[in-house]
């Protein structure tokens, strides 16, 4: 070997050796600069993998006799999502306050005013018994609409009763 091709080799080894020392350098520093990146877009396929299987879920899921199907389970309704339903009244006096005042304290839309003689006078006339029917399954008269109960559908009839009662006792 000529020594000029001795040189020769030598300044290619030593080129090739900075080059792989550049390759692996660029390497570490792309792994050190891409693991964080890298984790992020990893979470984010994640999440959007359990969208995805969310949205194509199947809509029904078959219980198999025999096997456990626990996790099938209907579960209760979260009971503070639910609206608790209005609470009843309490008498025939709450009940004339929470629903029957509505029209009967004024006098509104040709309800008989509670507590006045001259426009129940001749409503006790008839009799309770009418007056009760009346209040209970709505009556449409000559000065306007009683609706059924007062427009409150869940009342009892005790309750409905009482509350003519309570009418009665203002006049
Ligand atoms: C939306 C308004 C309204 C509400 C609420 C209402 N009433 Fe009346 N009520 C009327 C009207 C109007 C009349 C008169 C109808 C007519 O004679 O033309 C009437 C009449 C009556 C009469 C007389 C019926 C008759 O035969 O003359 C009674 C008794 C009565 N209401 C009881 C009640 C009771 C009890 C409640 C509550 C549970 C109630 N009302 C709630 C509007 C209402």
């Amino acid at each position: 070997m000529s020594k000029q091709d001795e040189q020769f080799f030598n300044v290619f080894s030593l080129v090739i050796g900075v080059l792989v020392a550049i390759t692996i350098g660029l390497f570490v520093l792309a792994r050190i600069v891409g693991f964080d990146l890298q984790g992020q877009y990893a979470g984010k396929e994640g999440l959007a993998g359990q969208e995805v299987a969310a949205r194509i879920a199947p809509l029904g899921q078959v219980a198999v006799a025999g096997q456990d199907n626990t996790a099938l389970a209907i579960q209760p309704d979260d009971p503070s999502q639910t609206v608790a339903a209005v609470a009843l009244p309490a008498d025939g006096a709450a009940t004339y306050v929470a629903v029957c005042s509505a029209c009967h304290a004024a006098g509104i839309a040709g309800a008989p005013k509670a507590g006045d003689h001259a426009a129940w006078a001749p409503r006790v006339a008839q009799g309770k018994a009418t007056l009760y029917q009346h209040a209970l399954a709505g009556y449409k008269g000559q000065a306007g609409y009683m609706p059924a109960r007062g427009g409150r559908a869940d009342l009892t009839d005790a309750l409905v009763q009482q509350a003519v009662d309570h009418m009665l006792s203002l006049l």
